[in-house]
């Protein structure tokens, strides 16, 4: 099954992540301090992002909440922000009202989100995060592995939206298990379509693995960084972006 047009949110963290990697002392108005991510998340709308997507964590370690109001006031298309299922982001979250939020799980020490949400274990949270944001007419999606408890979980949480989790996928690539890996994702895509739940998906997505990735059933949009903000150090955002747009879309 072939998918119409899929969309391409652009994950912008690791732009802060360089930045804050020399200049995390430094107020974000300094002229020496570079690069600014809101400056590359414009260029991304331009070049064909249909969304930006920012992961403000509690330690600040990339992108500041200060980042985060500047992209709400400045970009064109849609403002996507993951963040863990506290109180405090909640709060956060119906102050920048973003378009929409992705519920991810999150451990300080991790460098980047490793396993997806358990909307199992924290089914009464998960839910009243899924009430407010719906409330304040915030899109909920909740980033899961395709197992099918947590697909099922999702929809029982009235979530509209849910993002699959990619990685296992992504690290088995080159190895024996990506054909299972893909079959999960597959299956999990047509679970959640049956529950009539959006299906985006999202993690080590790259230049080589999208040509598969794209394949799978019902998808709506791909959040995508870390291969992006890569590819752009040596072709710039724009490029980086248009390719990754095309590829998404069979190019
Ligand atoms: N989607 C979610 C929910 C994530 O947490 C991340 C990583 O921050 C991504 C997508 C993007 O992953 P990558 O940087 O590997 O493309």
């Amino acid at each position: 099954m072939s998918n119409a047009n899929i969309l391409l949110g652009v994950n912008i963290d690791h732009f802060a992540t360089l930045r804050q990697a020399r200049y995390r002392e430094v107020g974000l108005d300094d002229p020496m301090v570079e690069p600014d991510p809101t400056a590359l998340a414009l260029l991304s709308e331009k070049a064909g992002g249909d969304g930006i997507t920012v992961h403000p964590r509690e330690d600040q370690r990339h992108i500041q909440r200060e980042d985060v109001r500047r992209l709400r006031e400045r970009i064109q298309t849609r403002l996507n922000m993951e963040m863990a299922a506290t109180k405090d982001m909640l709060a956060f979250a119906l102050e920048i009202k973003p378009e929409s939020i992705c519920v991810v799980p999150e451990n300080r020490e991790e460098v980047t989100t490793e396993g997806g949400l358990d909307v199992v274990g924290n089914f009464d949270r998960v839910k009243s995060i899924v009430e407010a944001a719906t409330a304040a007419g915030i899109v909920t999606s909740l980033f899961i592995d395709p197992d099918s408890e947590q697909i099922a979980a999702s929809a029982a949480v009235n979530a509209p939206c849910i993002e699959l989790h990619t990685g296992a996928y992504a690290n088995a690539y080159h190895g024996s298990g990506r054909a299972a890996e893909f079959e999960r994702l597959v299956k999990g895509a047509e679970q959640a379509h049956g529950l009539d739940l959006i299906v985006n998906a999202g993690h080590g997505i790259n230049y080589v693995n999208i040509a598969e990735v794209r394949t799978l059933p019902h998808l709506h949009e791909l959040n995508i960084g870390h291969s992006i903000i890569s590819r752009s150090v040596f072709y710039g955002i724009e490029e980086a972006v248009r390719e990754m747009k095309a590829l998404i879309n069979g190019g």
